[in-house]
């Protein structure tokens, strides 16, 4: 069996958290989506945290409005979001094509674990409700914990993202054998008919394992993208990443 094709979400988060440490109007996250796009991105993502550090709320609208063409999604929107009400009204607003659900906690650096899914399910399952009234197809950012694919189900969500930051934080034969962790939880979850998509701490030296699980069929990739167009630009460093994933899918 061939492996399907793996997309590049490009998330441009930290564009905007440069702009912010400054409170210029520069550097543009919605400039630099439009260039990952044009370099071939699959879809942009972004984090519209409750502190707004970085993305802010017109950065989504104006991103929104510049995928699409014609009433058609360019290149799919993927908001990230914590579940409360204000988001999800956002949501219903600007109806991204589709939704992911983290976590989020005020003091932390970046998103530092996977929902608690399992936890909260009564939470999650409306929210995830809410999005699918909007026809959004809605991911559950999770640790490769059995009890959250068990609530994810429950939840009703049909996708999930497989926080790989624990794998990216690894080396050597721990980071082998945190990948292979992720590769069976990925295999278990298509099992059960779920998208199954991973990102958090990616970059060219470590995506390889992971873009050569098969049932992996999206990576959303930021800080790594977004650092290394310092030196590269995004175009450039857009197509690299996307020619490493494929490398490694295509040798798996
Ligand atoms: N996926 C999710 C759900 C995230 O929260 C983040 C970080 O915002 C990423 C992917 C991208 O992680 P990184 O910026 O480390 O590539």
């Amino acid at each position: 069996m061939s492996a399907a094709p793996i997309r590049l979400g490009v998330n441009v988060d930290h564009v905007a958290t440069i702009r912010q440490a400054r409170g210029t109007d520069y550097p543009d996250p919605v400039l630099a989506a439009m260039r990952a796009v044009e370099a071939g991105a699959d879809g942009v993502t972004v984090h519209l945290r409750e502190d707004r550090r970085h993305i802010q709320e017109r950065d989504v609208r104006v991103l929104a409005e510049r995928l699409q063409a014609g009433g058609q999604w360019r290149v799919p929107l993927n908001l990230e979001m914590a579940i409360t009400d204000s988001m999800l009204a956002l949501a219903e607003a600007v109806r991204p094509p589709r939704c992911c659900l983290v976590p989020e906690k005020r003091e932390e650096l970046t998103t530092e674990g996977g929902l608690d899914v399992a936890g909260q399910l009564p939470r999650v399952a409306a929210a995830v409700a809410r999005l699918n009234a909007i026809g959004a197809r809605t991911s559950l950012f999770i640790d490769p914990e059995p009890a959250q694919l068990a609530a994810t189900l429950e939840a009703g969500a049909p996708a999930i993202e497989i926080h790989t930051g624990h794998y990216a934080n690894a080396s050597g034969a721990e980071a082998a054998a945190l990948a292979e962790q992720i590769a069976e939880f990925a295999r278990q979850a298509v099992a059960e008919g779920l998208e199954v998509h991973a990102g958090h701490g990616l970059h060219f030296d470590n995506v390889g394992l992971i873009a050569a699980i098969p049932e992996i069929v999206e990576l959303n990739i930021g800080h790594f993208l977004i650092a290394q167009a310092i030196f590269d630009g995004i175009g450039p460093t857009v197509q690299a990443m996307h020619t490493a994933m494929r490398g490694a899918r295509s040798n798996a």
